[in-house]
Formats: C-alpha cells, structure tokens, sequence
C-alpha cells in the first residue's frame, strides 16, 4: 500500500501565524523546540579553526568527540562507557530516531514494530512508517507514565524498539528508566531512551536508562537543546555493545556523518557544563513568567519536571481552539497537543526570551 505522507504538523500553523502576527510587536514564537540562545563560544570558534574540513570525518565520531562524550556521561550520570564499544555519533537525533528502525530491521528481520509513547514526539512513529514496520503506541497515564501492562503480547513479541522520552517532550514528565530497561530485558525488547532533555530538570538529578546496566539499552544524546547547538546537526547513542556496533556499522555503509569541523565544535560543548547550567536558569525563569501569563487568562498550567515545555490541558475548548484563542487574544503561538497525540493539550515552548515574552504580558493588560 503506498504510504500517503501527511502534512508537516508546523506547516499547519500557519494561520494562527499569520494572526498573531497582527499584534504590535509581532507574534510570539513559541510553537517549536528551537532555542534562541547563544552556544558556547568555544565551540562556536573551533568550527573555523579545526582544520578537518578536508579528509571525510569518521563516520562513528573522532576518538576526540567520542572520549568527549564518555567523560560527560561520567560526569553527567556517573555511567561508565567504553568510548570505542559503546558510543557512536549521528547526525542530531532525528535522524537516528527515524533512520534507526530501518536499519534494526536488517538486524531481525522477523520483527516488524516500534513501540512509542502515545503522546510523544512525532518522528518515533515516523521513523516506524518510513521504515515500513506497524507504529505501535503504548498508553500514557494522567502523569506521562507509559502503561506497559496494556500491551498485547503479539505487538510485544514484534517489537524491534521500544522508544522512551524522559523529560518527556511535550508532557515534561520524568520517569523510572531502570524498571523500564527491566521491562525491556524481560521481554526482549531493546529500549531506545531518547534523552534530548536530559539535563533540564530542576531540583533532581539528570538520569539515564545507562545506570541500568549496558544490555539491552540504548540512549540517544544531542547537543540542540544542552548546548543551542540545533543548527549543526550533532549528537550520540551510546549502550549495548551489539546494538550500537550493528548500528555504527550500517550507518556508516551508509555515509552518515557529521561533519569534522561539527565534531570538533562538539567535543568542546560536551567538555563544559557551565553554558548548560546558565541555560536551565533561563528556561526556568521563562516557564514561571508563561506560567503567570496563562493565569491571567485564566488558564491552569504547572511546570514540568523536565524539559522546557509547559503542556497545558486546553479546559473546556479543544487544543486547536486554544491556540487560535492565544494567538488572537495575545499574539502567542503555541502548537496543538494533536502535533503529539492528544486534542485536549497544548505545547507552549519557553524558546523566547524575556524581552519577547513580556510583550504577552503587555498585551494582557486592558
Ligand atoms: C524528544 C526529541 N527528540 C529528538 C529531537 C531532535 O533533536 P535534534 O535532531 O536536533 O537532535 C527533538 C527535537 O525537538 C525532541 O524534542
């Protein structure tokens, strides 16, 4: 059956774009995950001062940006990796979120399904339909927990992947990932943890499905969000041996690589944490003060444990409703929780900065 692509969720916006941008001031962006904020300087300059433009870079990560990984998954989480057995780069995650079931497929080709949350980020469904394989989603309870229990056997005993997302991207939840690595153990399902958030949690350590021990785990890191680094394409996987050398293999028949000068603009973000720390302030700062904006429209929200999103229950309208009433009432755009699996939610992103913010704000006032 010919796969019908469905429309870019963001390219829907474009009407509720178009009337927030009426408002004095413009429209206030906060539909898409992208941020606004410098990345560290550093890795900015050895973009031009790495001398790797010539030869093709390594295809698995220079030792230089894989050791750089290591150390910070030392220091982030207290795991322990071989950077030559258990680390590989790719090309930012949403490549290897979507690319990664086509090539687990090759590996077992008797297994035709991805697990995914029901709510979650759209490109882990995507990644199972462009890759041919039945895109099945596991429930998600009031807080963001998936329900595991609920799954049929059948679309267990298919799975290629499950995909877990802890701070969750849009719900902000965090979870147990060792009793879900365990799960995944159990039933011979590997555990792809997406952990893109990983860092942005406030009063609680950073975790990662790592701690739970190596076998049957893989996590996915990127430094778009950590470092404001979206607009160079870079990240890593990092788990169980025979899973990221099959995929550091076929990626690499593949030609799936970043790019030398990117590598090594990487291997300098991962070696700081200061930048990662300033960050977080900011986005804590910008979920209080939207936070605040939306109770003065009378709309509860609370702030995630994770993440930089506030998912906001959209009451008694539907979420298409509300995005049209914040971008006509205050010039806001938000993105509709259906962007994510569910028609009562919106997604607000805290990825402006404060001078834009306040124009809601100013808008609210009569
Ligand atoms: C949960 C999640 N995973 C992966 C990505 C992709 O990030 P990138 O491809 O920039 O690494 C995003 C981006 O919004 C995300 O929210």
């Amino acid at each position: 059956m010919r796969f019908e692509l469905p429309p870019y969720p963001y390219d829907l916006l474009d009407p509720y774009r178009l009337k927030a941008t009426q408002h004095d001031g413009g429209v206030v962006d906060l539909s898409v995950g992208t941020p606004c904020d410098p990345p560290p300087q550093e890795a900015i300059r050895s973009l031009t001062e790495s001398e790797s433009e010539r030869g093709y870079p390594p295809s698995i990560g220079s030792q230089e940006f894989r050791k750089s990984c290591q150390q910070w998954v030392k220091r982030c989480f207290d795991v322990d990796l071989d950077f030559e057995r258990h680390i590989a780069s790719c090309i930012g995650t949403k490549e290897f979120v979507v690319s990664a079931p086509t090539y687990l497929r090759l590996r077992t080709p008797d297994k035709d399904t991805v697990l995914y949350p029901e709510i979650s980020y759209p490109s882990y469904a995507m990644g199972a339909h462009l890759s041919g394989c039945r895109a099945v989603p596991v429930k998600v309870d009031g807080k963001g927990q998936l329900i595991l229990e609920e799954l049929e056997p059948d679309d267990i005993e298919r799975s290629l992947m499950l995909w877990v997302n802890y701070p969750s991207n849009p719900t902000g939840a965090i979870a147990d990932l060792n009793a879900i690595a365990d799960w995944g153990r159990s039933h011979d399902v590997p555990i792809f943890s997406d952990e893109c958030y990983a860092e942005f949690v406030w009063g609680r350590e950073p975790s990662t499905v790592l701690t739970s021990g190596l076998s049957g785990v893989v996590a996915v890191h990127s430094l778009s969000k950590r470092s404001n680094l979206a607009g160079i394409r870079v990240g890593f996987y990092a788990g169980d041996e025979d899973l990221v050398h099959w995929l550091k293999e076929v990626r690499k028949h593949s030609g799936k690589m970043v790019p030398g000068p990117v590598q090594a603009a990487a291997s300098i973000a991962y070696s700081d944490d200061q930048h990662v720390e300033e960050q977080k302030l900011r986005y804590r700062n910008r979920l209080e003060f939207l936070q605040s904006c939306l109770k003065s429209l009378d709309i509860e929200s609370e702030l995630p444990q994770g993440s930089f999103y506030l998912w906001v229950h959209s009451g008694s309208i539907d979420a298409w409703d509300l995005v049209d009433r914040l971008a006509s009432e205050v010039g806001a755009l938000a993105a509709p929780g259906t962007f994510f699996g569910s028609s009562n939610h919106i997604r607000i992103a805290a990825v402006q900065p404060l001078e834009k913010l306040e124009l809601i704000s100013e808008r609210l006032s009569p």
